[in-house]
């Protein structure tokens, strides 16, 4: 494998990084572009007599919001099915449901395209499907190994488009599909770049309805993406692949990515009070729509570090989800852990937050940073005080959490900004078992 991290490579076999690359879908923004989901399926080439699929779920369709997209598809001349199926934090039974509905309805080569509508869940379930349907198989076929056979996707298939109707995970961008494996009580992920979409079209009228709850769970996974991109390795950091193939998805933060981190901490801080209180604010859901993009474009690209990499086991052993997850372990991981590895960049944060750093050391503005976070948590009234009123989770347990981290996680800990060992994981733990009292 080329990439070391310079700081653990010798440094006369150091040849750094000098090239930075961005992939992203078509991206299509605003209120009612739901209307031009038609022109976008005929623009990527489908045809008239085209029939297409909108994977769901069944509070979409009873939102009308699943109405609305077939009426944009029905209006550009095209046919289509919808199936609402889509199960919350979907597991591998789930995907091969909807794929076998594919197949039972449109045959082996399945549909002419695919729309995901909904929340990530959806959206994964929408992008495993084409990618299954068109490579053949079974959707452990193309789970890395052991878990899966490690097949490599080879192709794209037909045209997908992604509509998200929260503001948070990013999975509309994405090259990565996150299904659960009920037996081994993991989540693993597909991930290509024929997994991606062709395009996203985002629309902030389909996210006032969201309830409190998830718009504020899944604008806190928004505000992890940017932050952590922000706060992540630079790009010239690593070694320079020797085959551009082989760079990583998670490549560090390059001068597009910090822009776009910049915009989304100060979007995201400054509207969910708003979008959480208020529902119906079509502007400050406009806001938060357009924030949690410009995240995922940033951290989805730069790399998430050592919070996302604490959340999955937590996600796995106590099914809690992504979103209110990140948010309990962000202010002990990404905030006070990471930050001593540059206060003047976490000052910066800081500022973007909205907290007057004036006349405060880099370090004093890191930890109003921390404080901070947690007001706006604690203003938010949905979010639980840490880990333990999340799960239940102890003293007891944090000696597992911190191995499984190790363990599994290691893809994300190679790149987080502070070197980190299995000691550091378990007092991060037990930093966030409790944000505030109770
Ligand atoms: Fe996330």
């Amino acid at each position: 494998m080329a990439y070391e991290r310079s700081v653990s490579a010798d440094s006369h076999r150091l040849a750094p990084e000098s090239v930075w690359h961005l992939q992203m879908p078509e991206i299509r923004f605003g209120r009612d572009a739901t209307e031009e989901l038609g022109y976008q399926l005929r623009d990527l080439g489908v045809g008239t007599d085209a029939r297409g699929l909108v994977v769901t779920d069944e509070t979409l369709v009873d939102l009308g919001h699943a109405d609305r997209v077939e009426a944009s598809i029905s209006e550009a001349g095209l046919a289509v099915d919808v199936y609402d199926g889509s199960q919350r934090e979907p597991s591998v039974q789930d995907a091969a449901d909807c794929i076998e509905f594919v197949r039972d309805r449109a045959g082996e080569d399945g549909y002419d395209f695919y729309v995901g509508l909904g929340g990530g869940s959806c959206i994964d379930t929408a992008k495993v499907t084409r990618a299954v349907v068109a490579n053949g198989g079974r959707p452990l076929d193309y789970v890395a190994e052991p878990t899966g056979a490690g097949e490599p996707i080879e192709r794209s298939g037909p045209p997908l488009v992604l509509m998200p109707t929260t503001a948070g995970t990013g999975a509309e961008i994405s090259p990565v599909a996150i299904l659960s494996v009920e037996e081994q009580n993991i989540k693993e992920g597909i991930s290509s770049n024929h997994v991606r979409a062709d395009a996203a079209i985002l629309d902030p009228t389909l996210t006032t309805t969201l309830p409190p709850d998830l718009t504020a769970k899944t604008a806190m996974d928004a505000l992890g993406h940017a932050i952590e991109g922000y706060t992540t390795h630079e790009y010239d950091s690593l070694l320079r692949a020797e085959d551009p193939a082989e760079r990583p998805v998670y490549a560090g933060r390059t001068p597009l990515t910090e822009m776009f981190s910049e915009k989304a901490i100060d979007l995201l801080s400054s509207n969910v009070r708003t979008a959480v209180h208020n529902g119906d604010d079509l502007e400050a859901r406009e806001n938060m729509l357009q924030g949690a993009l410009f995240g995922a474009i940033a951290g989805l690209t730069a790399g998430a570090s050592l919070c996302h990499a604490m959340a999955y086991p937590v996600g796995n052993r106590y099914h809690t989800s992504h979103g209110e997850t990140i948010a309990v372990l962000t202010p002990a991981s990404t905030i006070d852990y990471n930050s001593g590895s540059d206060p003047a960049r976490f000052a910066d944060v800081a500022e973007l937050f909205g907290v007057d750093t004036t006349g405060l050391t880099n370090r004093e503005a890191a930890d109003a940073l921390k404080a901070e976070y947690v007001q706006l948590q604690r203003d938010l009234n949905v979010l639980p005080s840490g880990l333990h009123e999340l799960a239940g989770v102890t003293e007891d347990d944090v000696d597992w959490l911190a191995r499984q981290t190790v363990e599994t996680q290691e893809r994300l800990l190679r790149c987080n900004p502070r070197p980190v060992t299995e000691e550091d994981v378990r007092d991060v733990f037990l930093d966030a078992l409790h944000n505030w009292e109770d």
